[in-house]
Order: C-alpha cells, then sequence, then structure tokens
C-alpha cells in the first residue's frame, strides 16, 4: 500500500546519493518536510527543455521524484531541483544553532528544509521579492518558530550576520553586502550564472577578517537575482567558465589587485587558482 513517509524518505535517500551527498541530518531533513505543503495544490507543472507538461494526477507521491515543480509557470519561477539542493546544502553545512539568510525564499520548500538543520536554537531568514511568494513563504512556514520570511530584496538592505548565506537566484557576481554579513566561518553558496551559458555553483568560505576560501563544486542553471546581475561581470564569468577548469578555483579576494593566479576578475571581487591569503 502506498505511503507517503516511505515514499518521501525513498526520494531523500535517492536524490542525496544522486548528489553524492552522505550528511544523515540532509537525508532526514528532505525526508520529514512535506513537498505537498510548499508547491501548491496539484496537478503541478513539470519544467521540461522548452516549457512545462503537465501531471495526470493531484497525488502528491509524484513530487517525489527529482525534478523540478512549477510554482509560477507564467513567469518561468519553479520550485529548485532536489538533486542540486541536495549538494548546495551539503556544501553550506548549515549546523544546529546557526543563522541562515535564505535568498529567493519562494514559496518556502528549502527555506524549510535549512530550518529542519539549524534546529529550534538557529534561524533561518528567508528574503523572497515576489510578495505573493512572500505571503504563501509566511503562510506555509508560520508553524516554523525558526523562520521569518522578509518579503522584499535581499539585496540593499542591512542583513544579520550569518553563518550561511543561501542563495537561489542567480548573480552575475558576488554582491560585498554579502560578503560582509558572514561570519568568521560563514559559508556563502552562490549560483554564478552569466547571461550566454550554464552557470556554476560557488561556494565561498571566510576564513578571517580578509580571507575567503572558494571552490566551484556543481554546474547550475537559475532564474535571475534581481540586484545582483550586470552585463561586464556576466561577460567575464562567461569567459572564465570557457577559459579555464573551475577545479582550480581556490580562493575569492577582494581589496586587492588580481595577478598571475586571476580566474575570473570581477568588479570588486576576484577568484583566484592560488590559496587564501589575509
Ligand atoms: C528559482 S526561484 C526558487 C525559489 C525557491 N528557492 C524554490 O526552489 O522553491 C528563485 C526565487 O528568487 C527570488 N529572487 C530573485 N531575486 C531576489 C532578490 N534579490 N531577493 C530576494 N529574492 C529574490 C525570485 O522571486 C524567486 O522566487
Amino acid at each position: 500500500m502506498r505511503s507517503l513517509k516511505a515514499l518521501r524518505r525513498f526520494y531523500a535517500r535517492y536524490i542525496t546519493a544522486s548528489a553524492e551527498v552522505v550528511d544523515e541530518r540532509i537525508v532526514d531533513a528532505f525526508a520529514n518536510v512535506k513537498r505537498e505543503h510548499f508547491v501548491g495544490a496539484g496537478p503541478w507543472h513539470i519544467p521540461v527543455i522548452g516549457g512545462y507538461i503537465v501531471t495526470e494526477t493531484d497525488d502528491p507521491a509524484v513530487l517525489y521524484q527529482d525534478i523540478l515543480v512549477g510554482l509560477a509557470p507564467d513567469r518561468g519561477l519553479n520550485n529548485g531541483e532536489p538533486s542540486l539542493h541536495a549538494k548546495c546544502l551539503a556544501a553550506a553545512a548549515a549546523q544546529a544553532g546557526e543563522v541562515v539568510v535564505h535568498v529567493g525564499a519562494g514559496t518556502g520548500y528549502y527555506t524549510a528544509i535549512l530550518a529542519q538543520l539549524v534546529g529550534q536554537g538557529g534561524h533561518v531568514h528567508g528574503f523572497e521579492i515576489e510578495p505573493d511568494f512572500a505571503a504563501r513563504a509566511a503562510e506555509n512556514l508560520a508553524r516554523f518558530a525558526n523562520v521569518t520570511v522578509h518579503a522584499r530584496s535581499a539585496l540593499g538592505v542591512r542583513l544579520p550576520m550569518a553563518h550561511v548565506i543561501y542563495v537561489s537566484a542567480g548573480a552575475t557576481h558576488v554582491p560585498a553586502a554579502w560578503l560582509d554579513a558572514l561570519a568568521l566561518g560563514g559559508r556563502l553558496v552562490l549560483p554564478l550564472t552569466p547571461n550566454e551559458r550554464l552557470g556554476c555553483m560557488l561556494l565561498v568560505t571566510r576564513l578571517s577578517e580578509a580571507a575567503f576560501a572558494a571552490r566551484i563544486f556543481s554546474t547550475a542553471a537559475f532564474i535571475p537575482c534581481i540586484g545582483a546581475r550586470d552585463e561586464q561581470q556576466s561577460s567575464a564569468v562567461a569567459a572564465a567558465l570557457d577559459a579555464g577548469s573551475t577545479d582550480e578555483v581556490r580562493s575569492l579576494r577582494r581589496g586587492s589587485e588580481p595577478d598571475g593566479s586571476a580566474w575570473c576578475i570581477g568588479a570588486d571581487w576576484w577568484l583566484s587558482t592560488a590559496a587564501p591569503t589575509e
């Protein structure tokens, strides 16, 4: 007999194994959070190359696959791919008691998973710029005492100091304000997505006041992060992705002139193939 609980657990195990994620806390978080509470009533629009297909059923069982789900298909806004998020959540490594800023909370599914990971002693601030999504997220997350939904952009606002900044919309650069908001040891997980081509997932870890380790850990396609897009930096990221191996990236630099180790040069930041320095 069909059991949604069992389907959810298998889905959690399947997407984490596909993403080579071994953190059992992430498996449990995916197994515990009910996707059907966040993606609206079915039947659902499922994005495929060139458009959407509609599910034949409104049985929530269909949601427990490694598929995106349309949240507002008319605007091309979707609930993201679970296995990609499993990878991103593993990179972010949110721990119990930590403070997380989630940029692009949508209707709250991955915000809820982050809330599970930080537990009651931690807090997740979900920022969502689309007013209708922010309202849905606030409603969907009302029973999570450790979540605050901010119905506004995560740019142009003073962010709380964060152990994790988890970005779910594509930027062409690394906003200085987000680096400033990272606590020592804090992690920024950001889709770096140029206009011209497939982008990548960047993990930046603050090692000290001025030293940042950096690593690219996946390819990525995301809808644009409003306020974090710039033509020139998009071209720089596209050229870097075209030219060089993403495995070579080791640090993010700011406040210094790019040297021969530069892998990608942004406006006030650059990625280096050399180890992090102060
Ligand atoms: C790809 S959707 C993902 C939503 C959600 N994370 C999910 O997977 O269900 C990206 C979201 O980022 C939001 N967004 C874009 N730019 C933003 C910004 N500057 N601040 C806050 N939210 C933003 C969009 O409105 C959209 O809802």
